[in-house]
C-alpha cells in the first residue's frame, strides 16, 4: 500500500500520500489539559479537560460530509484559486499532498503549480494553544503574494446542551477581535452549564497582524455556502463581525509575501485561558501575555522541541530489538504511544465516539497497567482517584468523569472492582512504594459525594468483601450487570447467573493481595486471602472444565454457558486464557484448552471471543444480544481478548503461537489481509474489534484508538 502510506520508523511517523482514505486516520495532540485530535485530512476537533464539559471546536461524528470541521488553513492566491494544504476543507486540486502523524505532532504539505505550503499541528506540553505552525514556499521566479486564513468553528462547550439545546444556547456568548492581543476572543457563558466557572476563554491569535477577521460562522460561509468556499475568503476580506448570539466561529485573515526561492513562516495560535469568567479581565491579561510570549522568535521551535522530549522520554523507557519490523514498530512506537492516548481518554472520544462515556472504570484501570511502568506518577495519581469512586461496601462505579460528581449507578458489573488490586499491584511494582497502601482515600456516596475514608490498603480488601457477598450457587461470582464482556448479562438476573471469568480474575487478583499482606507483614490476613483463593479455585474446578476448554459460567437456570452441550457460544476465548493467566486447572487443561481456542477461534484477523456466534433478530425470537452475528459481542475478533490469549500461550511456552496471534493483529497486517476498502481503520492503531467471518463485512475494523487491547 505504499501509494496510500508508509512508515518511516527513525522518525516515528506514518506518512500518508493518499488523503481520501475510507475513514479519518487520526492523531492525538494534548498537553494533558488542552486536547485534539486530527485526521490525515485536517478534520478535527479541540476540547479542554473533557470532551463532554468543554468541547471547544464542533466535530460532526457521522454526518457527511464526513470528518469535518477541522483546522482550516486557507490558502487564497492572487488568481482567486482558494486550497489548503490539508485535504479538508477545498475541492481545489493540488498538484501534491501528504500528511504526516507523529507521537503529539501531524504535518500537512501540499503544493500548486510553484507554491508549496506546509502546516504542523500540535499541542506543547504546559502551553495551553494548538500550534499551527506555517511555512510558505516559493518556488518560482517571481515574488508570490498569498493571503491565508486561519479558521475553526467553535460549540456551545457543553456537548449535551450544544446537540440537545443549540437554538437557545447560542444567545449566551460573544466573539470579538481583541486589539492589544491580535486574536478572535471567544466566550461562552450559559448559566446552565454544570461548570460555567471553570470555562475557559477559548482565542485565536496569529503570529502575524490580523488585517480582518470574523467571529460568525454563518457569515463567514455564506448562505447555504460550505466549507470549501467560503464567502469570506472569497471575498478576499472578512467582515469584521463580532457577535454576542449566533453561531461562532474564529476566523482570521493575514497576508503574506514570499521571494523568488524563498520562504515564509508564520503561525496560529488556538489556545484556551482557564477560568475566564471569575477571573474577568484578568483572563483576557493572561491571555494577551500568553499570545505575546508565543510570537517571541524561536519560541515555536522551542515548544516543538520540548514535546519532543516528552514523547522521547516516554518512548525510551522500553525498547525490543527484533528483525520483525512490522512487530518491532508496534512494540517500539505506535503501542506505546496508543497507550498515552487510552490513558487520557479511556473509551470516550474519537472520530467514532461521542465522549459520552467518560472514563471507564475498568478500563481505565486496565488502561494505566501500560502506564505504570513508564510514568509511575501517573498510574499513581489515576490510582487514588479510582480509588474514590468506590462505595464503602467494595463495589466501583462503571464509569467516572472527572471534576464531575455523579451519583453512582445502583447497577454494578462484577469486574469493575476487580482490576483495582491489579492497577494498585503494577504500581507498587514500579514504584516499590509500601506506603501508598496507607494513604487515606474517600470513599464515594450515594450521592456521589465523598463519604468517609479509608486507607488504600482497607479499599483494596474492600473488594473481597464485594465478591465474596455475591457469590452464586456454585461458588462463583454472581454476573450482574455483566462481566468484561457487557453482553453476558443476558443471561443473568440480579440473583442468578454466575461468571467464570470473573472468579478466575478473583483468584489472580487474591494472590495479588495476599503478595501484599506479606509485605506488610499481616499474616493472618495473607492466611484469610490464601484460603479464599482456595475456596474460589475448588468451586472453579468443581464446575468449570467442560471437556476440551472451560465453560464460561451459569445463566439464571443454572446451565452452563460456553459448553459443548450449547447450539451456540459452545467456547468462550477469555475463559480459556484467564485459566492460565490465573492458574486454575492443570497444565493438561491449559493445553488442551488453549488448542481448542486455536482450533474453534482463529481467524485471518485474530481469535473470535466465542464460537459459534448466536442468531440475531429477525431469525430468532429472542436472541442473546440484538448484536448481529460476527460483529462487536457476537463473535467479532475482539482485539483485547485476542491479548489475553497472547499472555497465556506466552505463559505456556507456546512461542511460535504467541508470536502468531501477536503477528496477525498488528494493524497494518490485517489492513493489508483484508484491504483497505473493507479494513478501513488507522494501520498504526488498535482498534477494539474486527467483525469476524460470520458476518458478510468480515475484516471491517471497528470502535478505533479508544481500545483495551493498546495496553
Ligand atoms: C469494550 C468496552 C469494555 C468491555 C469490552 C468487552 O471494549 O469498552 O468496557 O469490557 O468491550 O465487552
Amino acid at each position: 500500500m505504499n501509494n496510500v502510506y508508509h512508515f518511516d520508523d527513525a522518525r516515528r511517523s506514518i506518512v500518508i500520500t493518499r488523503q481520501d482514505l475510507p475513514a479519518p486516520w487520526i492523531n492525538y495532540l494534548s498537553n494533558g489539559h488542552l486536547h485534539a485530535f486530527v485526521s490525515q485530512a485536517g478534520g478535527g476537533c479541540l476540547w479542554w479537560q473533557s470532551p463532554l464539559l468543554f468541547r471547544l471546536t464542533r466535530y460532526r461524528l457521522q454526518h457527511l460530509p464526513m470528518d469535518t470541521p477541522g483546522f482550516y488553513l486557507y490558502v487564497r492566491e492572487q488568481d482567486g484559486a482558494i486550497w489548503s494544504p490539508t485535504l479538508r476543507p477545498c475541492a481545489t486540486p493540488v498538484d501534491e499532498r501528504r500528511s504526516e502523524h507523529r507521537p503529539g505532532i501531524s504535518t500537512f504539505a501540499a503544493r500548486r503549480g510553484t507554491l508549496r505550503v506546509e502546516l504542523a499541528l500540535f499541542i506543547p506540553p504546559d502551553e495551553h494553544t494548538l500550534v499551527w505552525d506555517v511555512t510558505v514556499y516559493n518556488d518560482g521566479t517571481r515574488a508570490c503574494a498569498v493571503d491565508l486564513f486561519a479558521y475553526a468553528e467553535f460549540g456551545m462547550l457543553d456537548w449535551k446542551q450544544d446537540t440537545d439545546w443549540e437554538y437557545y444556547v447560542r444567545h449566551n456568548l460573544n466573539v470579538w477581535l481583541d486589539e492589544p492581543g491580535q486574536a478572535v476572543v471567544y466566550l461562552y457563558h450559559h448559566h446552565y452549564h454544570p461548570r460555567i466557572m471553570d470555562a475557559p476563554l477559548v482565542w485565536l491569535g496569529a503570529a502575524a497582524p490580523v488585517v480582518s477577521f470574523c467571529g460568525d460562522r454563518d457569515a463567514f460561509i455564506g448562505p447555504y455556502g460550505d466549507e470549501g468556499r467560503p464567502a469570506g475568503v472569497q471575498r478576499n476580506r472578512l467582515g469584521n463581525e463580532a457577535i454576542a448570539c449566533g453561531e461562532p466561529c474564529a476566523a482570521v485573515q493575514t497576508p503574506l509575501e514570499v521571494p523568488p526561492g524563498g520562504r515564509v513562516r508564520t503561525a496560529y495560535f488556538l489556545g484556551a485561558t482557564a477560568a475566564a469568567l471569575p477571573h474577568w479581565p484578568d483572563a483576557l491579561g493572561r491571555m494577551r501575555a500568553t499570545l505575546a510570549a508565543l510570537r517571541q522568535p524561536g519560541r515555536v521551535d522551542a515548544l516543538r522541541a520540548r514535546l519532543g522530549r516528552w514523547w522521547d522520554e516516554h518512548l525510551d523507557v522500553f525498547h525490543a530489538a527484533l528483525p520483525d519490523a512490522d512487530c518491532a514498530r508496534m512494540i517500539n512506537i505506535w503501542n506505546p504511544v496508543q497507550s498515552v492516548h487510552t490513558g487520557r481518554y479511556s473509551r470516550s472520544f474519537s472520530s467514532q465516539a461521542s465522549g459520552v462515556r467518560g472514563m471507564g472504570f475498568r478500563d481505565t484501570c486496565q488502561d494505566m497497567l501500560a502506564i505504570a511502568y513508564r510514568k509511575p506518577a501517573w498510574a499513581r495519581a489515576t490510582l487514588l482517584y479510582l480509588l474514590s469512586q468506590q462505595l464503602p461496601d467494595g463495589r466501583t462505579v462503571h464509569e467516572c468523569f472527572p471534576g464531575q460528581q455523579r451519583a453512582p449507578d445502583p447497577h454494578v458489573h462484577i469486574d469493575d472492582p476487580l482490576w483495582l488490586p491489579m492497577l494498585a499491584y503494577a504500581v507498587l511494582a514500579e514504584t516499590g512504594e509500601l506506603a501508598l497502601l496507607d494513604c487515606a482515600v474517600p470513599y464515594l456516596g450515594a450521592d456521589g459525594r465523598p463519604a468517609g475514608t479509608a486507607t488504600v490498603w482497607e479499599h483494596l480488601l474492600a473488594v473481597t468483601d464485594f465478591i465474596e457477598a455475591h457469590l452464586g450457587e456454585h461458588g462463583l461470582p454472581l454476573i450482574l450487570l455483566g462481566d468484561w464482556n457487557d453482553s453476558i448479562r443476558a443471561f443473568a438476573t440480579p440473583a442468578r447467573g454466575e461468571s467464570m471469568f470473573a472468579a478466575q480474575q478473583y483468584v489472580y487478583i487474591l494472590g495479588q493481595l495476599r503478595a501484599m499482606a506479606e509485605l506488610r507483614g499481616e499474616s493472618e490476613t495473607a492466611r484469610r486471602l490464601a484460603a479464599l483463593r482456595d475456596k474460589q479455585m475448588q468451586a472453579m474446578l468443581a464446575c468449570g472444565w467442560d471437556g476440551a476448554w472451560w465453560r464460561r459460567g451459569f445463566d439464571k437456570d443454572g446451565n452452563a454457558i460456553g459448553s459443548a452441550a450449547c447450539a451456540h457460544g459452545k467456547i468462550w476465548i477469555n475463559a480459556q486464557s484467564w485459566a492460565v493467566i490465573a492458574g486454575v486447572g492443570s497444565r493438561a487443561q491449559h493445553e488442551r484448552a488453549m488448542q481448542s481456542v486455536y482450533e474453534m477461534l482463529n481467524t485471518d484477523f485474530g481469535l473470535k471471543k466465542l464460537h459459534p456466534s448466536f442468531p440475531s433478530w429477525p431469525d430468532v425470537a429472542r436472541p442473546y444480544s440484538g448484536y448481529s452475528p460476527g460483529c462487536g459481542e457476537n463473535g467479532a475478533v475482539f482485539c483485547h481478548a485476542n491479548t489475553w490469549a497472547i499472555i497465556a500461550e506466552a505463559l505456556l511456552g507456546n512461542a511460535e503461537r504467541a508470536w502468531q496471534y501477536y503477528r496477525q493483529l498488528v494493524p497494518h497486517l490485517a489492513l493489508h489481509k483484508a484491504g483497505l476498502e473493507r479494513y478501513q481503520a488507522e494501520p498504526y492503531a488498535y482498534v477494539s474489534n474486527i467483525v469476524g467471518p460470520e458476518n458478510n463485512k468480515y475484516g471491517w475494523a471497528n470502535v478505533t484508538q479508544v481500545t483495551g487491547t493498546a495496553a
